[in-house]
C-alpha cells in the first residue's frame, strides 16, 4: 500500500506545503471556485450530528475544517494537528484554539483519546495510507467516528474527462500563478489519480480498524466524504 512516487515522501510533502503555506488558502478557494467552503461545511455538519466531545483534526493545515467544527460545536475540544508549524501558526491566527505539531503517522496521544478524528485533504499526502488509518483508529475510542474528506474522481465518464482536463492542464498553471509553485499542483493531480476513490477507499478504511464505512460524493464526485466507526 505504500506509494512509490517521490512526491509522497514526508520530506517532499513538508517542503511543498511549507513553500505554499502563505498562499494556501487563496489558492484553495480560487482553484475550487469556492466549493471547498461547501465541502467543509457538509463535513462539519456531519461531525456535529455525532455530538463528539473531543475531536482531533489531522493534517489541519490552516485550520479551515477545525474552525468549521469548532463553530458548530463550541463546547467541544477541537485539536488541530499538523507537522508544519508555519501552517499551524496560520490556523491559530484564524482562531483554532488548540494546535499540536505532530506527525499523523505517529500521534503523541494515548489509545482511545478522542471521540472523533477528522482529516481533510491530508490522508492522500501521507506516506502510507493504511498505516495512517490504523493510527487514527488507535487514538479513537471504541465506536468513535472517523471522517475523511478527500478529492476523488467523478464516476460519470463525461464529468471525469472534463475534470481530468482541468486537473492536469488548467490547475497547474493557475496554481503556479497563485503560489509560484507549479510542481505542487502537478503533484496534486497525480496524487488524486493515485489515491483510492469510492468503494476502493471504503475497502481500505474497513481493512484498517474501522466498520460501517460510508461514502458521500460531493460536487459530482470531485470530492467525497467518507465516514466510519472504530472497532
Ligand atoms: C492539503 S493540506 C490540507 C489542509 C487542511 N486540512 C485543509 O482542509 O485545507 C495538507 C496538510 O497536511 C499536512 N501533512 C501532510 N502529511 C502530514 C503528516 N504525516 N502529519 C501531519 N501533517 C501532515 C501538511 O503539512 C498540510 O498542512
Amino acid at each position: 500500500m505504500t506509494k512509490s512516487g517521490t512526491a509522497t515522501e514526508p520530506t517532499r510533502v513538508r517542503q511543498m506545503f511549507g513553500a505554499i503555506a502563505r498562499r494556501y488558502d487563496l489558492a484553495n478557494h480560487t482553484l475550487s471556485c469556492g466549493s471547498d467552503f461547501y465541502w467543509r461545511k457538509r463535513a462539519a455538519d456531519m461531525v456535529a450530528s455525532w455530538r463528539p466531545g473531543k475531536i482531533v483534526d489531522l493534517a489541519t493545515g490552516t485550520g479551515d475544517l477545525a474552525l468549521a467544527v469548532q463553530r458548530k460545536l463550541p463546547d467541544a475540544e477541537v485539536t488541530g494537528v499538523d507537522f508544519l508549524p508555519e501552517m499551524l501558526e496560520l490556523a491559530q491566527r484564524k482562531g483554532v484554539r488548540k494546535t499540536i505539531v505532530a506527525d499523523a503517522m505517529k500521534l503523541p496521544f494515548p489509545d482511545a483519546s478522542f471521540d472523533c478524528v477528522t482529516i481533510a485533504f491530508g490522508l492522500r499526502n501521507m506516506e502510507n495510507w493504511k498505516d495512517a488509518l490504523v493510527e487514527m483508529s488507535r487514538v479513537l475510542r471504541r465506536d468513535g467516528r472517523l471522517l475523511v474528506l478527500e478529492f476523488s474522481l467523478p464516476t460519470a465518464s463525461i464529468v471525469r474527462t472534463i475534470y481530468r482536463f482541468y486537473l492536469h492542464r488548467c490547475l497547474p498553471l493557475l496554481g503556479s500563478f497563485l503560489t509560484g509553485k507549479k510542481s505542487a499542483y502537478d503533484y496534486l493531480g497525480d496524487s488524486i489519480e493515485e489515491f483510492p476513490s469510492g468503494h476502493a477507499m471504503i475497502d481500505l478504511i474497513e481493512a484498517s480498524g474501522f466498520k460501517h464505512a460510508t461514502l458521500q460524493p460531493l460536487s459530482y464526485g470531485i470530492a467525497t466524504i467518507y465516514t466510519a466507526q472504530s472497532l
